[in-house]
């Protein structure tokens, strides 16, 4: 299996007024070139596994492996590296920055990794435009549809060209229509040396995907793999 990313014995519980094991000895390798899909009941679990991949939170215990190398959660300088070179991450809102144009979102995460301007706006304009929003480039988010902005924060989470992209309910606040359109877009980035994960409440946007994975009990449950 050409595994790209790998977790051991993953535990992560928190613990308020009570201890909540939410992720109970998770063993699982998800291998590049295909595309995931995780469902589970509100609650089960896929947001807490989906942040402890992309290293924004930590498991309790056990271990993650990017590219077969073994992730130190404690150290936040080199996570937040290998978060910026090789994960892109689109959430359930957009969180696109209110003050800046759709076009200043997108160069502006490739500008943070490669320092370079030009080249960034020359890359998010060309992204943009496989998008079909080049018209929209020079709107504020809160001038740009549902659909339009989850397909700016798209852009802007692979202005960076991530082997990994991790979305968390990417469609959740859209009309079946437009996440039909955003979803389109999310599987024009399959290729074969990239993973894509995505968590959805939406059985026929789950079926989509080469596997689909469902959280019960805590757990990771492979409910249906297809070879493609
Ligand atoms: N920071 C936290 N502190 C305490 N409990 C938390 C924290 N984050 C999540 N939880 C709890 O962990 C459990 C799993 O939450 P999580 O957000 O991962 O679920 P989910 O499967 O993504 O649900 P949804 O489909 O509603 O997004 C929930 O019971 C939640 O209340
Ligand atoms: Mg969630």
């Amino acid at each position: 299996m050409n595994r790209l990313i790998s977790l051991k014995k993953i535990f992560k519980s928190f613990s308020n007024n009570k201890k909540l094991i939410v992720l109970k000895n998770i063993n699982y390798s998800f291998a590049k070139g295909k595309i995931y899909s995780l469902v589970g009941p509100s609650g089960s679990g896929k947001s807490t596994f989906l942040n402890i991949l992309s290293m924004i939170d930590k498991p309790t215990s056990g271990s993650l492996l990017i590219n077969d190398t073994l992730i130190d959660f404690n150290n936040n300088n080199e996570n937040d590296k290998v978060r910026a070179n090789k994960i892109g991450i689109i959430y359930q809102q957009n969180n696109l920055l209110p003050d800046f144009t759709a076009l200043e979102n997108v160069y502006l995460a490739g500008l943070a990794l490669s320092g370079d301007k030009d080249n960034s706006i020359k890359k998010a304009k060309k992204i943009i435009k496989e998008m079909g929003l080049s018209l929209r480039e020079h709107h504020y988010p809160s001038e740009l549809s549902g659909g339009e902005a989850q397909r700016i924060a798209i852009a802007r989470a692979i202005i960076n060209e991530p082997e990994v992209i991790l979305a968390d309910e990417p469609t959740g606040s859209l009309d079946r229509n437009t996440a039909k359109e955003v979803f389109k877009v999310l599987y024009k980035l399959k290729n074969k040396s990239r993973l894509i994960i995505y968590a959805t409440h939406n059985r026929f946007f789950a079926n989509m995907a080469d596997c689909k994975l469902e959280m019960i009990d805590g757990n990771i449950k492979t409910i249906n793999a297809r070879n493609k």
